[in-house]
């Protein structure tokens, strides 16, 4: 990679930028020296994709690898430029007006970037400044600068500025080759860092689409059976605080959440006949009934998004004893997620009219709870489960 550039390098014979002193550079003006440092920056720049980072690092390894004051980067953003990083960091009573600025405002940078080629300015005393350079030379003590275009692939993404204070300073045909292949080199990761950040908005927007489609499922299922409305959601929160209360890693939480709200989407192919009836099921409706963890998992499993929320469609008419459906998995080997939503599954269906019974008392419900401890439930969530409802009751 680094050789592809320093070839690119030693191709441009127009290194000098009209109107400003300019020596010209070629290949061999890279020495053994700079190469090592040019790849030690380039290492350090490969370790982050936080584009400030890589900002913070481009401009300290830049007054290392150049041996000058001062750096900073200014990115690009539509006709305005903002300040990325410095080095040395900025006095505190820098102007914050200089922070994000016109790029009109900025005319010996415009002149770099528009020619795509390195602008210096031996000592800015010398030349004409806007009153907006002349502001920010002022806050940064910088006597001589030089402004290096940072484009890749042809666009320019932003602009590396170089400088000495209380000296002045001629750039050789050495600095200019080093000034070009940094700039170069910042310019790829600056570009890597902006499409990784770019990527993972992408996928937070997409993550947030997605479970808004999903609420919308959970809530469309809740519909068919009007006397539930709510309790989804209700169970849903409480299933997450109490999985992470029991160890459920944190990064898994969502997929808890995801998996509780769609936990009886399978119920969606049993028909009303037998999900409305008003009385106990047939040995044939059961067979049925007994299919909707199944219908979870073919379902969920075909969507990449809520392939890892299928542990509570799919586990969560288990039985600690072995006894319960699907797969008849016992203790530990029932997946935690689940065993904690069956707990607070059973207490919202005893707790909620059924088309096949009345709702039971609170007091029934936990009785029945706690007696099922070992037995249809891990005992340990139970503890958790029964603790919680004491202190909402005493609250
Ligand atoms: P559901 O009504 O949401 O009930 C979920 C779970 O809560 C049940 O899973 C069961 O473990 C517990 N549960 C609910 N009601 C009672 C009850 O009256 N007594 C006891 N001991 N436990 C209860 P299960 O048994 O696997 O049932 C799954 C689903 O099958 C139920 O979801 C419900 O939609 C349906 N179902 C169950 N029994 C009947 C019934 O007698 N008639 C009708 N029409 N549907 C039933
Ligand atoms: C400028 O204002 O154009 C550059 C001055 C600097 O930040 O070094
Ligand atoms: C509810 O009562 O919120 C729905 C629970 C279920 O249908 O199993
Ligand atoms: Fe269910």
């Amino acid at each position: 990679m680094l050789l592809r550039w320093v070839a690119a390098l030693g191709r441009r014979t127009d290194g000098l930028h009209k109107g400003t002193r300019m020596p010209q550079n070629t290949l061999k003006d890279i020495t053994r020296t700079d190469l090592a440092a040019l790849v030690k920056v380039s290492l350090a720049l490969a370790e982050t994709l936080d584009i400030h980072r890589v900002m913070q690092i481009a401009v300290e390894g830049a007054v290392e690898v150049l041996d000058l004051d001062s750096a900073a980067i200014y990115l690009c953003d539509g006709d305005h430029i903002i300040l990325g990083a410095t080095t040395p960091a900025l006095p505190a009573d820098f102007p914050q007006q200089y922070r994000r600025a016109r790029v009109a405002d900025h005319p010996h940078l415009v002149r770099a970037n528009a020619a795509a080629q390195p602008l210096f300015v031996p000592d800015v005393r010398q030349v004409e400044l806007s009153s907006a350079e002349q502001g920010v030379m002022t806050a940064r003590g910088i006597r001589s600068v030089l402004f290096a275009p940072l484009v890749s692939q042809g666009n320019t993404v932003g602009t590396l500025i170089l400088g000495t204070s209380g000296r002045t300073y001629e750039y050789t045909a050495d600095d200019v080759a080093l000034s070009r292949a940094l700039s170069a080199l910042i310019a790829v990761s600056v570009v890597n860092a902006r499409l990784f950040e770019e990527a993972q908005r992408a996928a937070a927007e997409l993550i947030c689409a997605y479970d808004s489609t999903l609420e919308g499922w959970s809530f469309a299922l809740e519909m068919r059976d009007a006397d539930t409305l709510g309790h989804t959601e209700r169970s849903a929160l409480l299933a997450v605080e109490m999985a992470a209360s029991l160890g459920v890693p944190h990064r898994d939480l969502p997929q808890v959440r995801r998996g509780a709200l769609l936990h009886d989407i399978g119920k969606m192919v049993i028909p009303d006949a037998i999900l409305h009836k008003p009385g106990p099921l047939t040995d044939e409706e059961w067979v049925v009934m007994r299919e909707h963890p199944k219908y979870a998992k073919d379902l969920l499993s075909r969507i990449e998004f809520l392939s890892r929320a299928v542990d509570i469609p799919y586990y969560h008419h288990e039985r600690w004893d072995g006894t319960g459906y699907p797969e008849g998995l016992a203790g530990e080997d029932i997946p935690l997620s689940a065993r904690v939503f069956s707990v607070i599954d059973v207490y919202d269906a005893l707790t909620s009219d059924r088309p096949y019974r009345r709702a039971w008392t609170r007091t029934e419900a936990l009785a029945y709870i706690r007696e099922q401890a070992g037995v249809q439930f891990d005992p340990a969530v139970v503890e958790a489960f029964l603790t919680r409802m004491d202190d909402t009751r005493s609250s």
